[in-house]
């Protein structure tokens, strides 16, 4: 049976079963019916889906639709097929709502295809592949109606944006005993920390001592400011090295596994920490966070995109407008407000204008790294810091926006290019290795591992789900299958070094594997926009900077929204780590000065 017929079946079935519960008309679908409301309303009426069918009043969260798409069809692990070749609902997202994807009266939209290109057919009332549009113009006029409308709600503090740093943030603060509202432009939470591959720097945890690995602050610190070309805040990076170890129990005590630890480009030792099973830390640290914020009934309002920050007329930050899905633009009064809205990485516009070189590069963020925190500080008067430092990871999957994380060099891969020869330490840091696989005639290169890494790396069976490894049983018939001709060659060299510990080809100091157990793998790499380091300036206590370097009263900021962490070039591992301290910090102070008011 045709993929497209089977899935619509099961959903007519599910839907049949559980309409007998409800009141209303059951009817067989008509044909002619193209929207999932028709179909629903065919059966039971509008109730099947909305609270009450007479008078459809829709939360921007779209939360009781939610709950009724999983009443009937259960949740994501019931949905999953294994007769689809891409089953979205076996996602790295997690559990996202249903109507992410499934629209009641629109064509649905392939949320997974805003970074893949999946040729899905599967779904229900298929029409066009539909892209998420977060850079589109925000509407100013809607915007001062809303402001001289005034208040419709007062918090103590309003939270943007729902990734680690925000999650981190709103919880903190809530359990300072502050009032939080929690908002994500998105349909689901996540944010770029959902897509984190690698995982968090921490010093002085007892995963460390229990692998007897020699670590300290003042490393960690050096490791970080040097990765940055000395760029970095100093101060800031100290209390990130401090605070980290605190992190990663707090993320512990929530119910986050970290106990993997691996070595990321640029750090002296292994302090990345990660899933043990070698799974990715973002969506394991989201989808918990998620969870968390769930059990704690956290007021988090999804499709909720805050355009404004508002000022009184002593320029403090007194509030925000939003625009929700359904409610369209309004105020909300609060105390302080927290940014925590990521970076520019998916910002076209932005990228051109600070990073021309980079304008027609891929980037394995997230479509809503669109710099929205950093918009609306600029507008209130914000100071910005290295704004136009934008990072290229090298290993991004060629012609993709998938990232083949660095913790995959860390385990072991190598790093060729399409001759098969190696050209690079592949643990220098990120920019170097960009730079370096730029060089290469072909501008991308390919790393290559073999099945002891596969079995060392979760992750990576992902990559070969999507189809993008090249897979031989022997050394030559990759070689000759990608046509890397002194591959051969280039693993003798490679395997010899590993056994004594010395690479006298490029001083790479960690070999945890060779490559002798087949098969053997190979994928295409190339630089794409990874992070962006600059924005908004902030001080210690995560207080947004104005021109003259005063705190901006009632506004703080954290995670890749801010500057100054990481320099000019940020290390593996220190994202997760920065959106945590960070995160907790912005919550905290945002919370004491709200409670003093
Ligand atoms: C990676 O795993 O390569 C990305 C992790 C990071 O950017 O910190």
């Amino acid at each position: 049976m045709k993929k497209r017929y089977l899935f619509i079946l099961v959903t007519v079935l599910a839907v049949t079963a559980c309409s007998s519960f409800r009141s209303g008309p059951k009817t067989e679908p008509a044909a002619e019916i193209t929207t999932m409301a028709a179909f629903h309303a065919e059966m039971s009426g509008c109730q099947t889906c909305h609270a009450d069918g007479s008078k459809v009043t829709v939360s921007d969260s779209e939360n009781h639709e939610n709950e009724q798409c999983v009443s009937c069809h259960g949740g994501y692990e019931k949905m999953a097929n294994a007769a689809l070749e891409f089953d979205p609902h076996t996602s790295h997202l997690g559990d996202i709502n249903c109507t992410t994807c499934h629209k009641g009266h629109d064509a649905p939209q392939f949320y997974c295809n805003n970074c893949h290109s999946f040729n899905i057919e599967a779904m229900p009332f298929a029409d066009v592949p539909k892209k998420a549009a977060w850079d589109r113009d925000w509407n100013q006029e809607a915007i001062q109606k809303a402001i001289a409308a005034g208040p419709v709600e007062k918090t103590d503090v309003v939270v943007v944006g729902a990734g680690s740093t925000g999650f981190n943030a709103a919880l903190t603060a809530e359990r300072k005993g502050a009032k939080i509202i929690l908002f994500e432009k998105a349909p689901f939470t996540g944010g770029n920390s959902m897509l984190a591959a690698g995982g968090i720097n921490a010093v002085g945890t007892p995963q460390q001592a229990k692998k007897g690995i020699k670590d300290s602050v003042d490393w960690f610190v050096e490791d970080t400011m040097k990765g940055g070309r000395y760029k970095n805040d100093e101060k800031l990076v100290r209390i990130m090295a401090e605070e980290s170890a605190d992190a990663v129990k707090w993320l512990e005590s929530l119910g986050v596994n970290l106990d993997g630890l691996k070595r990321s480009g640029g750090a002296r030792v292994q302090r990345t920490h990660a899933p043990a099973n070698g799974a990715s830390a973002g969506p394991q640290i989201i989808q918990t966070l998620r969870k968390v914020a769930k059990r704690e009934h956290l007021d988090t309002r999804l499709n909720s995109r805050v355009e404004k920050l508002v000022l009184n007329d002593n320029r403090e930050v007194v509030g925000v407008v939003v625009h929700g899905k359904h409610s369209g633009y309004y105020m909300v009064a609060a105390d302080a407000v927290v940014l925590a809205t990521g970076g520019y990485g998916m910002n076209k516009e932005m990228i051109a204008w600070y990073r021309p070189t980079f304008a027609k590069m891929t980037s394995s963020n997230n479509i809503t790294a669109t710099g929205d925190g950093i918009i609306m500080a600029k507008e209130i008067g914000a100071s910005m810091t290295d704004i136009d430092w934008v990072q290229a990871h090298p290993t991004v999957g060629k012609d993709s926006r998938i990232l083949i994380s660095e913790t995959v060099r860390g385990v072991g891969a190598i790093m060729v290019n399409t001759d098969g020869k190696r050209f690079v330490n592949e643990l220098t840091t990120r920019d170097r290795a960009s730079d370096a696989i730029l060089k290469q005639k072909e501008g991308y290169a390919w790393l290559v591992f073999d099945e002891q890494l596969i079995a060392k790396k979760k992750m990576v069976r992902g990559y070969e789900h999507l189809g993008m490894l090249k897979k031989a049983d022997t050394v030559e018939g990759l070689a000759k299958m990608t046509g890397m001709s002194a591959l051969p060659e280039t693993i003798k060299a490679y395997n010899a070094y590993q056994s004594t510990g010395k690479d006298l080809a490029f001083g790479r100091s960690d070999m945890p594997l060779n490559l002798t157990k087949p098969p053997f793998y190979a994928v295409r790499v190339a630089p794409g926009i990874h992070h962006t380091m600059g924005g908004v300036a902030i001080d210690p206590d995560s207080e947004v900077l104005d021109l003259q370097s005063w705190p901006i009263p009632g506004l703080y900021a954290a995670g890749e929204v801010t500057g100054g962490v990481h320099g000019f070039n940020r290390l593996g591992g220190n994202a997760i780590a920065d959106t945590v301290v960070f995160g907790r910090r912005a919550g905290a102070h945002a919370a004491e000065y709200a409670l003093k008011k």
